[in-house]
């Protein structure tokens, strides 16, 4: 693969303390890696070189949280929400029963076009999920799906007792076959603790099993309600727990003394007519944040990271530098991505190629400018993806 030098950028957000932000820089991609962040003025030389003319460049967004292995849409449950009828967990019965129907080659086309979708608007690393499946054969083949087209994949069989189903029986199978045939396909298990899904006891029971078989674990908590779903992550270690949406304070104590990502959904918040998280009490106690989408097609069907952003800064009193950090660093922390070999939502030596260029000045004009498409370039591994 061919070095490229990208100079005359404006404003380079890097995420990296030792080199932080930097005016006038330049930023070298080889082999699927960064090689060098700097001012301009000494910029190596590289076979291919693209000036941005002053553009802002940052990490691609970090998606940690979609559930993209579905078929079929939820336009009717959107619009009667819209009139007033309120989000009901039940409604995931209705695109599993459209998944479990669709081939596999139908499956596997509609999560290459909303990975396309999310790579033209500057994501260059997504989580996805099973989780419409929910039989062990459906589940296996979602996830076998995902593996070979997404960066992270988590398995959700705990997404909700299937209808007609007997909880404890469901458990079982959860617990015992379903996570014997998915382990080696996953590197996340997923559980959504909620009213009306699975309770905290449920909850613990399926992430140590998954556990059991080495896999990480992940929390949908607090989403429709307060509930035991952040408790209970923080107890058991999740690397994150998503929604966060109703928090009480010891919630936000327990996360920020904990080592927990609190990922903020809100573009779910808003499709569901929820209120927004309070990002600013988590941030202030110190806990770390993520933003994510939450693509999928009953609670949140959007793949722009750039629109939660802009909400994050427009409506819940985050500074944009927290909300880009949020949706880069913070994903990537979710995923504990962040450090190594393939680190990614960072721009030093070694990490990711994985860079967006924003029509744009600053990434200020992310909230400045919301709604407006603003991405210029992408590099995704060091390939230009747009
Ligand atoms: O994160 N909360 C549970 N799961 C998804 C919703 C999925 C659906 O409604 O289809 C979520 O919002």
């Amino acid at each position: 693969m061919p070095a490229t030098v990208i100079t005359g950028i404006g404003e380079l957000t890097t995420n990296e303390p030792e080199i932080g932000k930097l005016e006038d820089a330049a930023l070298v991609l080889e082999d699927e890696r960064i090689t060098w962040a700097g001012p301009t003025s000494r910029a190596p030389a590289a076979d291919v070189r693209v000036d941005v003319e002053g553009r802002a460049v940052l990490p691609g967004w970090v998606d940690s949280h979609t559930h993209l292995l579905f078929a079929g849409d939820r336009t009717t449950e959107f619009a009667a929400r819209m009139a007033g009828e309120p989000y009901r967990a039940g409604g995931i019965a209705v695109t599993v029963e459209a998944t479990r129907r669709a081939g596999d080659e139908e499956l596997a086309r509609n999560l290459r076009r909303h990975l396309d979708e999310a790579a033209a608007q500057g994501t260059t690393c997504v989580e996805t999920k099973t989780g419409y499946g929910l039989t062990v054969e459906d589940e296996v083949r979602a996830a076998e799906i995902a593996n070979g087209l997404a960066d992270e994949v988590t398995f959700l069989g705990a997404h909700l007792v299937p209808p007609g189903e007997r909880a404890e029986d469901y458990l079982d199978l959860v617990c015992g076959e379903m996570l014997d045939a998915v382990a080696t396909h996953v590197r996340w298990c997923d559980v959504f603790c909620e009213k009306g899904a699975f309770d905290a006891d449920q909850s613990r029971r399926v992430l140590a099993a998954a556990a059991r078989r080495g896999l990480g674990l992940r929390v949908h908590g607090n989403q429709l309600e307060p509930g035991p779903g952040v408790a209970m992550a923080v107890e058991v270690g999740a690397a994150s727990v998503d929604h966060c949406t109703h928090l009480t304070d010891a919630d936000v104590g327990a996360l920020a003394e904990s080592d927990t990502v609190a990922t903020l959904l809100p573009a779910c918040d808003l499709s569901t007519r929820q209120p927004l998280p309070d990002a600013r009490a988590l941030l202030d106690a110190g806990a770390t944040v993520a933003l994510a989408s939450n693509c999928n097609p009953g609670s949140s069907y959007t793949s722009s990271m750039a629109f939660c952003v802009a909400t994050a800064v427009l409506q819940m009193r985050m500074s944009v530098d927290e909300a880009v950090r949020a949706a880069t660093w913070g994903g990537a922390r979710a995923l504990r991505r962040e450090s190594g070999a393939d680190a990614v939502g960072v721009l030093r030596p070694g990490a990711r190629a994985d860079v967006q260029v924003l029509d744009a000045p600053s990434a200020t004009w992310l909230a400045y400018r919301p709604g407006v498409p603003l991405t210029h370039a992408v590099w995704r591994k060091g390939d230009r993806v747009r």
